[in-house]
């Protein structure tokens, strides 16, 4: 697909990632438009870099369902989504520490999920459902992880971010008859706010297991992103964007 001129709805767009390929995405021609939790967020992106975008909650039905109709009605329907909004909350599965016995909660548990899955499934129904409601040769891009292979102390955005692989092969299948491409990128550790949070001797540990000997760049995986939109034949696959780790 070429790029100039497309729609492209970035989830989590606001910050971190999802802004950097919003960025980059309108510096090669393309109409970005962000959805994200916090407004001043969003109106900093507008202020500074001219994308608009919106606050939506991705977990909620009603919210994701209204967004992507006022959205095509108002601008036509979009031509790319990128999944990319996801939290962690990560911790041990289970720990004994002295006479305590530490779980992973219900809550980090459910948060994770609701975002991480259900978030992808609500954007990526409705932006699919749009496409093909005006025949739009679009392309679906899920951000998944390398955690999905199951990481150290990440049960439950494992669980999500292995869930998001499959469901991309899933809509890929269904979709093609409809001229949709949807594919997944499964970024390693990236130097984003979200490794930051990582205890300092924890990521020290995790650097030493990167062939390349350090964290990836965010826009190592706008790249990607690029990629997947431009190429026609790239369908239904995970691209590994981690520096040759394996977890
Ligand atoms: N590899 C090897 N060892 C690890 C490890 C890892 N990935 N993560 C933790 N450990 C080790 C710790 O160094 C520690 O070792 P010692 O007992 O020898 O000191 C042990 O496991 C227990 O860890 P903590 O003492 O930190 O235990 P805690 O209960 O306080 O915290 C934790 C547990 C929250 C899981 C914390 O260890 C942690 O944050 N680990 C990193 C988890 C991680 O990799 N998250 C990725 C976030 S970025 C992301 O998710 C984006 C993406 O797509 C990759």
């Amino acid at each position: 697909m070429e790029i100039t001129g497309k729609r492209i709805i970035i989830t989590g767009g606001a910050r971190g990632m999802g802004r950097q390929f919003a960025v980059d995405m309108q510096k090669i021609g393309a109409k970005p438009y962000v959805l994200d939790v916090l407004q001043e967020n969003i109106d900093e992106l507008e202020k500074e870099m001219g994308i608009s975008g919106k606050v939506v909650d991705v977990t909620d039905e009603s919210q994701v369902v209204s967004f992507f109709k006022e959205y095509t009605d108002k601008n036509g329907p979009p031509d790319v989504l990128i999944n990319n909004a996801g939290i962690t909350a990560d911790g041990l599965f289970v720990r004994k520490k002295g006479e305590e016995m530490k779980k992973l909660s219900m809550s980090a548990w459910q948060k994770v999920i609701d975002v991480n899955l259900t978030g992808v499934f609500l954007c990526g129904r409705e932006a699919a459902a749009q496409m093909v409601d005006h025949e739009v040769k679009g392309v679906i891009i899920n951000i998944s992880s390398i955690s999905r292979a199951g990481n150290f102390g990440q049960t439950n955005y494992s669980a999500s971010k292995a869930g998001v692989a499959a469901m991309t092969v899933s809509w890929a299948k269904e979709l093609a008859r409809n001229n949709i491409r949807v594919g997944a990128i499964a970024p390693g550790y990236i130097n984003t706010e979200m490794v930051a949070k990582i205890d300092s001797s924890v990521i020290d540990k995790i650097t030493a297991q990167i062939p390349v000997g350090r964290l990836g760049e965010m826009s190592e995986i706008s790249q990607a992103v690029r990629f997947i939109i431009e190429c026609d034949f790239f369908n239904g696959r995970v691209m590994e964007v981690d520096g040759g780790h394996r977890i």
